[in-house]
């Protein structure tokens, strides 16, 4: 936390990523992708997703330091739950098929904890989760929660942070109809917005 606040104010790294297990490498994890999700469009949205996080990443290291490798390979695979459920289960599912795969743990979290902003551990027991927090902690957690709430389909742009909040709430009425505007799915909303919100502060940091 301390080297954090040092990073904010110096704009400098003070420490290097944290050492993961080595996951298999991003042409597998393509591989995979296909082999598990047939649907193009789901397909689609996960590299958009993907080329979202990376771009994300890329502003935010300015202020901090971010696993891009981590952040490339998460939101590739964020979505491959959905070849089993498209319900708000299918990122715990997801982790379970990259564990499979042996992948670190570090991914395995990225995938369970994006769907919406993530649930508290009573609220994943309301879900029929198990009863733990699906909450994203790393950067590279949020990065990859939030980048899913931007991406359109076929993004292939570049947009400003200043734009992500109106991006998202445009992706929440897509979601809303597919889980429902009710609890405990819009505090969940609420919660990714507030990533979005710091994220947002941290790219305006002198
Ligand atoms: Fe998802």
């Amino acid at each position: 936390m301390l080297n954090q606040c040092l990073e904010l104010k110096l704009g400098i790294t003070l420490k290097t990523p944290p050492m993961t297990i080595p996951n298999p490498p991003l042409q597998k994890a393509q591989a995979l992708l296909r082999q598990y999700i047939e649907d193009d469009e789901i397909q689609k949205h996960c590299e958009a997703t993907q080329r979202k996080a990376l771009q994300i990443a890329q502003q935010l290291s300015v202020k901090i330091t971010v696993n891009f490798d981590l952040v490339g390979i998460g939101a590739l695979l964020h979505d491959i739950g959905r070849a089993r459920t498209h319900d708000v289960t299918h990122g715990y599912v997801g982790g379970q098929i990259l564990e499979l795969y042996e992948y670190s743990p570090a991914v395995v979290k990225i995938v369970e904890r994006h769907v919406l902003g993530g649930f508290t551990a009573e609220e994943a027991v309301l879900l029929g989760l198990p009863e733990r927090s699906f909450i994203p902690e790393t950067w590279e957690e949020k990065i990859v929660c939030v980048a899913d709430k931007l991406g359109i389909y076929d993004w292939d742009g570049i947009t400003q942070p200043q734009s992500w909040l109106e991006e998202m709430e445009n992706r929440f009425s897509e979601l809303k109809k597919r889980y429902g505007a009710s609890e405990p799915f819009f505090s969940s909303m609420e919660r990714a917005k507030h990533f979005a919100v710091a994220m947002i502060r941290l790219t305006s940091l002198k």
